[in-house]
């Protein structure tokens, strides 16, 4: 039995600034993007409506529901040219989709070019009635889930023309808790404010809505324990501090057992490889604890540390630790793959990075419109297109490696998570490795494993923004006569079907 959540939404341009800075942006509802949340098998009637105006940035739009794998309803993933024509200016598209079995943490952005970097993106939680961590914690609601946000004065459209002139990611002005943050040399903005009262168990989702940045999170004073990746349950695992990669999500559960008081929360911005004018500590948000004076706290993370290191040897998380806790273990064991994939990706010139050699490109006509229309063969695709064909139930294993340039690629899957079964460090892990929808790639390449059990066109990219917008990316075209012949493929809804002829009268 399904219950219908029906969220009435607008993408809208308003002037925000949460660094103290003043500039026009897209927001989906709400700064920094309205919490959208649901039930363990509800289906979402999510209705946009794009009232897009600025010039200077995207005025046409199309919405991606990140890690919701879209089981025969590939249509509503959202990624413009692959699952969809954009959503023009002045008109009402409704997203359609059951989340089924999925529970956790999610979220949602434009899937335009760079379009979310101005702003256009949101959290979205599935509670689970009857989680397995539920005995963990006593409090999960609107005010647990953090978001960590890179900001940039400029809109990206601007950035993007400059990264294609210099060859350099354009580095973010700032880095927002709950969409508050500073810049450097701006305004004393008040910190964001996360409340807990002593002797209360929080489950906070830590959710990095970021174009480019990783962030390094951890709270003065408090460990925590680690209970989700990505949608996935963990083992739980206690930490001090964790790396969190563009679009990837951690559930941790805090103990607020320390003195009524203030904590810093700290996520320092990584902006590896760029020659960062940003100031990394002016990333930070407030823990109070009900009772504590209403000012800012004088805790330092050496405190932080020390106390790490007193209680359990100190030592940040790293992603081959984290073990799930449901059907752990990598499809197809460490038995050899039905279909290994080597993807080498490099970058071919300023502002363009390929995979294998090719810059994807977006086709005129989405992916899943050509396969609805008979393409079956990588032939029938154009090269720029890079589509892989993934048969029906093979285990699919990506070797992914490359030239990083001194940066840590947080590429993801869609329509899947996988398992991580040999990440950045850690051993080669196939009984009980991480499974997530985003991992983060360096130089020494990873192995990751997935079944390919979900017909539809999924793109895998690099969720740099500037990168995905530069060509890391490639698209696998699952199954595709199973996305024409599936029993529900017929529910491939008239307004979809009118996106396109929209689209292309209107541009
Ligand atoms: Cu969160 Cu293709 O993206």
């Amino acid at each position: 039995l399904s219950i219908f959540s029906l969220t009435v939404w607008k993408v809208t341009n308003v002037n925000v600034a949460p660094d103290g800075f003043s500039r026009a942006t897209i927001q989906a509802g709400a700064f920094p993007g309205k919490l959208i949340t649901c039930n363990k098998g509800d289906t979402l009637h999510i209705n946009v409506t794009n009232s897009l105006v600025d010039p200077t940035m995207r005025r046409s739009t199309s919405i991606h529901w990140h890690g919701i794998f879209q089981s025969r309803t590939s249509s509503e993933d959202g990624p413009s040219f692959v699952n969809q024509c954009p959503i023009p200016p002045g008109m009402f598209y409704q997203y359609n989709f059951p989340v089924l079995d999925q529970t956790g943490t999610y979220w949602y952005h434009s899937h335009l070019s760079t379009q979310y970097i101005d702003g256009e993106r949101g959290t979205l939680v599935i509670y689970d009635p009857n989680d397995p961590h539920k005995g963990l914690y006593d409090i999960d609601n609107a005010g647990t889930v953090i978001t960590l946000a890179d900001w940039y004065h400029a809109p990206a459209e601007a950035l993007m023309e400059q990264f294609v002139r210099d060859g350099h990611e354009p580095v973010p002005d700032s880095g927002l808790i709950n969409g508050v943050g500073r810049y450097k040399g701006g305004p004393a903005v008040p910190w964001a404010v996360i409340s807990v009262v002593q002797g209360k168990r929080y489950r906070f989702r830590v959710v990095n809505i970021a174009g480019f940045a990783a962030f390094t999170f951890s709270i003065d004073n408090h460990q925590f324990q680690v209970i989700e990746t990505d949608g996935i349950l963990t083992v739980p695992l206690t930490t001090s501090s964790f790396e969190i990669h563009a679009a990837q999500r951690y559930s941790i559960v805090l103990n607020a057992n320390q003195p009524v008081s203030n904590y810093w929360v700290r996520a320092p911005m990584e902006v590896a490889g760029s020659s960062s004018t940003l100031d990394k500590d002016n990333v930070k948000a407030i823990l109070r604890y009900t009772g504590a004076p209403i000012r800012d706290p004088t805790t330092s993370s050496k405190l932080a540390a020390d106390l790490v290191e007193a209680k359990s040897g100190g030592q940040m998380m790293e992603e081959y630790q984290l073990q799930t806790l449901i059907n752990p273990g990598a499809p197809g064991g460490s038995g050899p793959a039905d279909h290994v994939i080597d993807l080498t990706f490099g970058t071919l010139g300023s502002g363009i990075w390929d995979i294998n050699g090719i810059a994807y490109a977006s086709p005129r006509l989405p992916t899943l419109l050509q396969i609805i229309n008979g393409a079956t063969n990588a032939s029938d695709f154009t090269t720029s297109e890079h589509t892989i064909i993934l048969k029906p139930d093979e285990v699919v294993e990506l070797r992914i490696q490359g030239s990083n340039h001194g940066i840590t690629h947080p590429f993801h899957l869609h329509g899947h998570v996988f398992d991580v079964v040999k990440g950045i460090s850690g051993p080669t892990n196939y009984v009980n490795p991480p499974r997530r929808d985003v991992v983060g790639v360096d130089g020494g390449g990873v192995i990751i494993r997935f079944r390919a059990d979900n017909p539809g066109p999924w793109f895998l990219h690099c969720h740099i923004d500037w990168h995905l917008e530069a060509g890391l990316a490639v698209v696998f075209a699952e199954d595709p006569a199973g996305i024409r012949s599936g029993p529900k493929s017929n529910i491939i809804p008239a307004p979809w079907r009118n996106l396109c002829p929209a689209y292309y009268a209107l541009a």
